[in-house]
């Protein structure tokens, strides 16, 4: 038919050459997704099954990045959402219901826990916590109304390595679903699915980003129904990841080995040197034997990434130790690690029944790419500083 030119603007009958082929996967970014005809409009959420049928479910961009991650955790499928943090949620929110019990490490991400605590016991569900080092004995936890159990391995700041093989299997027995945090392993050097896990999760944000300029999550499901459970409530949630941002994330996955492999051995040559120290009293890195579970990381991990803490002698007050944070100049201060830059982060622990030992005494560091011998120089100027006092 004749056009206007302004239908032209919308319609357009330009062709431009075909077969063009490069090394980078294309960004489709859409709302939309069209229909063949009017007989096949359906709003299935599940494309691998019916063809792509709205942008919420993902574009080729969002789905290639997910057959990837899940091609490497070894999963049946694997959900992106847009954040780590909502991949918990929507873990939470697919598998559980008003009168369920879910059970947590004590060393679980912080707001993993708040979510527990603030938002689903206002829906029913029951909370409970257990020391991350229990491993079988998580046994003796499980009510009959367990359907949850979640692992997080190494813990979020306090490092603890965690049986999960024992607890899986504990957890088994009883019918109810395993689910971890496998964010620090970047997915690939902890085989979660491998050690009976049946969900796991990654903030996609740290390392496969890996450059402190997204934020990604995923969620993979080891079998066909409990990847439905998980699809259908996403669809309902309508968190949708960002197309761009899921074709950084492919980007970064390139360089995901070379990065990690950098990273792991300037986290172990400074954690080793750290532990050397006066001032510390102790270093929590999954690889060292002053990590509680270090001997399950042995066994379990293929290698270790950037993140661990260091906890100050007695004699040292917060003041000092956030002096110390305070003094370093390579390394900045920020929560999202898994970047290039190396961050420093000191926190309280008085207000954990478990974990107060550490008290006030515990800084998180995030090893980057800076050169090894300035980070630190960099870290014995801020250990100096607190000699001068
Ligand atoms: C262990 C762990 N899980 C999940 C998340 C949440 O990721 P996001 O920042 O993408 O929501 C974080 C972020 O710090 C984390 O450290």
């Amino acid at each position: 038919m004749k056009k206007h030119w302004k239908t032209r603007l919308i319609h357009s009958d330009v062709k431009v050459p075909e077969g063009f082929r490069s090394l980078n996967s294309p960004v489709y970014r859409a709302s939309t997704a069209l229909f063949a005809d009017a007989a096949t409009v359906t709003d299935a959420w599940d494309q691998y099954e019916v063809g792509y049928t709205y942008g919420l479910y993902g574009t080729p961009t969002t789905l290639e990045l997910a057959s990837r991650v899940c091609e490497l955790e070894g999963g049946y499928r694997t959900i992106i959402t847009p954040g780590g943090q909502n991949a918990i949620s929507l873990i939470n929110l697919s598998l559980l219901r008003s009168g369920d019990h879910m059970l947590l490490p004590e060393s679980v991400y912080g707001p993993n826990r708040k979510l527990g605590n603030d938002v689903l016991r206002r829906f029913g569900v029951q909370v409970s916590y257990y020391d991350p080092t229990l491993g079988a004995g998580v046994a003796s936890l499980i009510q009959p109304n367990t359907r949850v159990v979640w692992c997080e391995s190494p813990g979020s700041i306090s490092m603890e390595v965690q049986d999960v093989p024992a607890i899986a299997q504990a957890v088994h027995a009883t019918g109810a679903l395993v689910v971890m945090d496998n964010t620090w392993s970047a997915g690939v050097y902890f085989d979660a699915l491998a050690h009976g896990v049946d969900v796991t999760m990654q903030a996609l944000t740290k390392y496969v980003g890996g450059h402190s300029d997204l934020l990604l999550g995923s969620v993979t499901a080891k079998d066909r129904q409990i990847y439905e459970r998980l699809g259908a409530t996403q669809q309902l949630l309508g968190c949708a990841a960002s197309p761009d941002d899921c074709s950084l994330a492919l980007r970064g996955m390139k360089t995901l080995a070379v990065r990690l492999e950098k990273i792991e051995a300037s986290a172990l040559n400074i954690s080793r040197w750290l532990s050397e120290r006066p001032e510390i009293e102790r270093v929590l890195h999954p690889a060292l034997p002053s990590c509680p579970g270090h001997e399950l990381w042995q066994r379990d991990f293929s290698g270790s990434t950037g993140v661990f803490s260091i906890v100050f002698r007695e004699k040292f007050t917060k003041e000092q130790v956030l002096q110390f944070v305070n003094t370093l100049e390579l390394f900045e201060i920020g929560y999202s690690w898994g970047g290039v830059t190396s961050l420093a982060l000191a926190y309280d622990f008085s207000h954990y029944k478990s974990r107060a030992a550490y008290g006030t005494r515990i800084v998180r560091l995030n090893i980057g790419l800076e050169a090894i011998d300035d980070l630190m120089t960099d870290l014995e100027n801020a250990l100096a500083s607190l000699r001068r006092e």
